[in-house]
């Protein structure tokens, strides 16, 4: 694993920039004591304890936490309503009129929704679905682009306790037919389409060939784009979200007090089977963490505008767009399109239109905005920016400076923060008034978090060296189980390491304790931050009638951080064809979605092995990175494989 990463790793040993906390951020920091790590450490119950009374609790948890390896339930006994607490307990006091969502659509269009037309708008939508039958308990499938109704969905769901199923919008219908199919939703919410770089996105189209064959009794179909997007109806089955919220009454629904550990939501990820994970989340534990890491790592404040740029179709707009700045009584600016449209400052003009303070985004992002050039921000007043926020992925030293240059005039301190759609909220990051960051390392634990990097047997890797991230404690915002999958559960996070939480990264500590993460060390590759396993790809490749066997990997990318490499060998009597490319990649888009078409499709008459039969990934990257072989159009030649394997094992032996 070590080898896999070299590269990366060198340039990370070399960084020697720190870079310490401002005085006067200090001084108004949230969290500015630098004891939390120390009283957390003493007694992690009590600190999340005393994060847990910053939410409103319908009735009182009897005990913080009841831990039965590898299971945990926090709170329990606690009565808790998430929209309560993102919404309703905002609109009693002064936030009443305070924005709560600053949206820009892309062709820009904009909505502001103060708290109280949020509740509203929630409110209704909660009578809407409970007439349309939905029940504590059930769960309902949201294939929606970045409007403001899709977290008006997600809220009013969860205000009447049921749970939501997000399907990121450039996922294809295969894939959202298999995330319907597994939750057993009934009724799924989706719009006409999107905007993307001016195109629309087909999401009715998608969903309508999604639910055949399923249990989808209703959907709800948002107008977004209108005439453009071409959208048919379904008599009887398809409802229109604005006609029928029209009629509904804007008189209060209760909140349902929910147990603790109620099912808030299922958020689909890959892992290293074809098969995607339910990842499950519970009410209380998850939305202490949600809101915890809002007040210390992103130091909200009250007049704050934060800008988190991810879609809420992966966890990170789950928590840091909807759950966690909102709970925390936040503004949020939402944008629905791409960053280069209509042109490349997009951004830096959202930023200076509202006068963003907080802002989140990913590595791949700023690659991106380095790629294009410092003049587009420049351009721009960024005066207002105070923090900066990265996740995703490994940030390069180079894109950390960058940004802290360009973005931050070297005057807002960057978090990077390492987290997991299975951690629900950030583990590793800086305490932004206390903690001296390095460019490239993610930091520390966060207090109330407790991180070791073990070796192959589990053991702990002494200062300086690296292996396999884990995690030792129970944390609030855990993931609870796989959906219907308790079994894969166990095996996948905790059989590895008994008594730990296999993160599925590496990691190196360096002396002072600092984290740098190294990207994963499971088939699961990380293109642009998104998680994509290489079994998905191939499951989908071997289904083209013109494919015998396929291996899938992620090599280096300068600007998505990886990128996907596909090699084929075809079935007997298949002519190679610049065409079969093209059909190729285009079937994996149609089976998964635009997030996973190859970058390239390598043809081989066959492929790679170790004598035990496992395709020899390595050298497979090392082709693809152009390392191995020259000219790689000649791996149609099965000799060429064969010496390949010889002159590789000669070199290194494929490992686990
Ligand atoms: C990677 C996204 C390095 C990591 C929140 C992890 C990171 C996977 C960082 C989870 C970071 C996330 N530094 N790597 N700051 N943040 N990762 O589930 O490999 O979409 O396991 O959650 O992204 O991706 P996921």
């Amino acid at each position: 694993m070590a080898q896999e990463t070299t590269g990366q790793f060198d340039s990370l040993l070399e960084e020697g920039r720190r870079f310490a906390p401002d005085p006067g951020f200090r001084a108004r920091a949230n969290f500015n004591d630098e004891g939390v790590y120390a009283r957390a450490a003493a007694d992690p119950e009590g600190y999340w304890a005393e994060q847990a009374q910053e939410l409103s609790w319908f009735e009182p948890f009897q005990t913080v936490l009841k831990w039965d390896p590898p299971h945990a339930e926090w709170f329990v006994e606690g009565k808790i309503n998430a929209a309560y607490n993102a919404v309703d307990r905002h609109r009693k006091g002064p936030r009443r009129n305070k924005a709560a969502i600053i949206w820009e659509g892309e062709p820009g269009d904009q909505r502001v929704l103060t708290y109280d037309m949020l509740g509203r708008e929630v409110d209704k939508a909660a009578h809407m679905l409970r007439e349309l039958g939905v029940k504590k308990g059930d769960r309902v499938t949201l294939y929606l682009p970045m409007i403001p109704e899709l977290p008006i969905a997600m809220l009013a769901l969860a205000k009447i306790g049921a749970a939501h199923s997000v399907v990121f919008g450039g996922f294809s219908a295969k894939a959202l037919h298999e995330r319907i199919l597994d939750a057993g939703s009934t009724l799924v919410i989706t719009a006409d389409g999107g905007w993307r770089r001016g195109q629309v996105v087909p999401l009715k189209a998608n969903t309508d060939q999604a639910v055949e064959g399923t249990q989808v009794r209703h959907v709800l179909v948002v107008r977004r784009v209108g005439e453009a997007a071409g959208a048919r109806m379904v008599p009887g089955r398809d409802i229109d979200w604005q006609d029928m919220m029209a009629a509904m009454p804007t008189t209060p629904v209760p909140a349902e007090p929910m147990d603790s550990e109620a099912l808030l939501f299922i958020l689909y990820t890959s892992g290293t089977t074809g098969k995607p994970k339910g990842i499950v989340h519970t009410t209380g534990g998850y939305l202490v963490g949600a809101n915890t890491s809002l007040r210390s790592v992103f130091d909200l404040k009250e007049d704050d505008v934060y800008w988190c740029t991810a879609d809420i179709g992966w966890i990170t707009g789950h928590t840091y767009v909807v759950y966690g700045p909102l709970t925390a009584g936040g503004t949020i600016v939402m944008y629905e399109g791409a960053p280069d449209f209509p042109d490349r400052d997009r951004f830096w003009s959202i930023v200076e239109r509202y006068g963003v303070t907080i802002l989140y985004t990913a590595p791949t992002s700023i690659r991106t905005f380095m790629k294009w050039g410092p003049h587009y921000p420049a351009a721009h007043n960024l005066d207002s920016l105070r923090l900066l926020g990265t996740v995703g992925e490994p940030i390069n030293p180079e894109a950390w400076m960058w940004y802290r240059t360009h973005i931050g005039h070297d005057r807002c301190p960057i978090v990077d923060t390492w987290w997991q759609t299975e951690t629900g909220a950030a583990m590793i990051a800086p305490l932004p008034g206390l903690t001296v960051t390095k460019p490239g390392s993610a930091t520390r634990p966060l207090p109330g978090v407790f991180a070791e990097v073990v070796d192959e047997e589990g053991k702990p890797v002494p200062p300086g060296g690296a292996g396999y991230l884990t995690l030792t404690r129970p944390w609030p915002s855990m993931l609870r189980t796989i959906w219907g999958d308790d079994d894969r559960y166990r095996r996948t996070y905790w059989e590895r390491f008994p008594g730990r939480y296999m993160a599925g990264d590496g990691a190196h500590v360096d002396e002072e304790g600092y984290y740098w993460i190294l990207g994963r060390v499971d088939d699961v590759i990380n293109v642009s931050g998104h998680r994509i396993g290489t079994m998905e790809i191939e499951s989908a490749l071997v289904d083209h009638p013109a494919v015998a066997e396929s291996a899938v990997i992620g090599r280096a990318h300068e600007v998505k951080g990886q990128a996907i490499s596909a090699f084929v060998t075809l079935k007997e009597g298949v002519p190679i064809e610049e065409e079969l490319v093209v059909q190729l990649k285009q079937h994996v888009v149609d089976k998964i979605g635009a997030l996973a078409r190859p970058e390239e499709i390598f043809f081989t008459v066959e492929l790679p092995k170790t004598r035990s039969g496992k395709i020899m990934r390595r050298l497979l990257r090392d082709i693809a990175e152009g390392r191995a072989l020259g000219d790689t159009t000649t791996l149609a030649d099965p000799a060429v494989v064969e010496e390949l394997k010889r002159r590789y094992e000669e070199r290194y032996e494929e490992r686990e």
